[in-house]
């Protein structure tokens, strides 16, 4: 199994990452998987993701392309529901899972994790164009996050509006319509 056939090729791949809490809830969020020479890991910065990899070891990868699933997953954790199966945790409308060994590499902020490729399979294959409506949501959700640090990101957030709205799909518009409920 190579990542290259679950989705996950050179540069960074923007995932949907579930983890779990010592409670057995799953956590979500999107994450960044960094693919070089045919190796993967992940930046994280603090948040319970990360708290729950170092706690475990493990992080679990969904290659998806919902944009709602995008935007609710990065302001809270979506709920058993948006699962078709916990164990192992694949999201209803996921394209592929896998499932990573995480080790720390160094001491830094981000922390940096290696991963190591467990499992993992194609759960459907869905044949898609570039959409710029989508890329532009990701750049706001990524925007919104970065919005307490950096004065500029609610401009941006603006400029990219546009662009969803020329571009996107409806289930975008909506993504974006919470992105802009949660900055407000
Ligand atoms: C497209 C996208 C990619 C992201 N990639 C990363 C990443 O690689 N590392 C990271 O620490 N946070 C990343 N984030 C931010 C986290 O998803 C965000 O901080 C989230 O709220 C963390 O949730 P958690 O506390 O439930 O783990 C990304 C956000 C978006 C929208």
């Amino acid at each position: 199994m190579r990542l290259e056939d679950l989705g996950l090729r050179e540069g960074i791949n923007e995932t949907i990452a579930v983890t779990f809490f010592e409670d057995g809830r799953p956590n979500t969020a999107p994450v960044g998987v960094v693919v070089k020479d045919g190796k993967a890991k992940v930046r994280l910065y603090p948040s319970h993701t990360r708290n729950n990899v170092e706690r475990e070891g493990r992080i679990w990868i969904n290659v998806v392309w919902d944009p709602i699933v995008f935007a609710l997953s990065t302001f809270e954790d979506l709920g058993e529901e948006w699962f078709e199966s916990i164990k192992p945790p694949i999201l209803r409308n996921a394209l592929a899972w896998c499932e990573f060994e995480c080790v720390a590499v160094g001491d830094g902020n981000p922390a940096e994790f290696e991963l190591r490729l467990r499992d993992g399979s194609v759960v459907r294959r869905e044949v898609r164009a570039v959409n710029r409506g989508f890329n532009a949501l990701l750049e706001a959700l990524i925007c919104a996050t970065r919005i307490e640090t950096d004065a500029g990101m609610r401009s941006r957030i603006r400029e990219l509006s546009r662009i969803v709205e020329k571009c996107g799909d409806s289930r975008t518009k909506e993504a974006f319509e919470i992105v802009l409920r949660r900055i407000r």
